[in-house]
């Protein structure tokens, strides 16, 4: 299902997004999202942003005409060089790598403590991103999961060393929507799981099951040489973590 230009991974991180709050969008692309925002979410304003000169131009073309002129930037520069301090309220990173994400709020992270928050959207190495997130005095509000054209994606939206009681964007990260799924260290499977995703986050857990399995079975036919047994050991711990979270 796609909401317009929007897919419904950046949909669902849209939902999140405040009105009335200021946004740079890194890694911007065609810039779909901010426009979505600016049209539909009465954000105050947009930075779009990007390392490559096409990607840019493309989200210049998609705001092409004077409607949102004063209200949207265009910068060129790696993750969140291109903005100053406390430049926007929130940062989307979007449709990168886990350890891309990782590097680029890595790279300045006093910049990186000086924003209200971040929506995540990692396609890769969620576990790398998770982890160093919480060793690195951020506070994982929220995790969610969509499923779309036959994939599925994983979000989260996190603040800087903030405890959870203060006042957080929308109203719609209330504690009682939030349900704490994941006690386990493996950080693989997301934590906080908002209300919304969790029978999209249970197939997900299904899905992942199903995955390890395979690539246990496939293990024990290969024979179990001392590198394949560390691997097994570790799809049977995760099959047993999975196990817990889907009870
Ligand atoms: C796969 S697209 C994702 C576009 C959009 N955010 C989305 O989620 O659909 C990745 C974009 O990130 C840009 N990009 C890659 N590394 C970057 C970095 N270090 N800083 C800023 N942009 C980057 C690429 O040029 C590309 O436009």
């Amino acid at each position: 299902m796609k909401k317009g230009n929007l897919s419904l991974r950046l949909y669902q991180l849209a939902k999140w997004i405040d009105n009335q709050c200021t946004i740079a969008d890194i890694g911007t692309d065609h810039g779909y999202l901010p426009y979505y925002l600016l049209d539909n979410q009465s954000i105050c304003r947009a930075i779009c942003c990007d390392i490559n000169s096409g990607p840019l131009q493309n989200a210049k073309g998609t705001f092409s005409g004077a409607r949102f002129k004063d209200k949207v930037d265009f910068r060129l520069g790696s993750g969140i060089e291109p903005l100053e301090s406390s430049e926007v309220d929130y940062v989307v990173i979007a449709g990168m790598g886990g350890g891309l994400i990782v590097d680029i709020l890595n790279k300045n992270i006093s910049k990186s403590y000086s924003f209200k928050g971040f929506y995540l959207q990692p396609q890769t190495e969620q576990d790398v991103l998770r982890t160093w997130l919480l060793k690195n005095g951020f506070t994982i509000v929220n995790d969610f999961c969509v499923f779309e054209d036959e994939k599925y994606y994983e979000g989260l939206f996190v603040v800087p060393a903030k405890p959870l009681d203060t006042e957080l964007p929308n109203g719609l990260f209330n504690e009682g929507d939030l349900i704490v799924y994941n006690q386990s260290s493996d950080k693989e499977f997301g934590h906080r799981i908002h209300r919304d995703s969790i029978s999209i986050y249970k197939d997900y857990l299904a899905f992942k099951r199903r995955k390890y399995e395979m690539i246990l079975s496939k293990l024990t036919e290969a024979g179990l040489s001392e590198k394949n047994s560390e691997k097994a050991n570790l799809c049977r711990e995760k099959l047993s973590d999975i196990d817990k979270l889907i009870q």
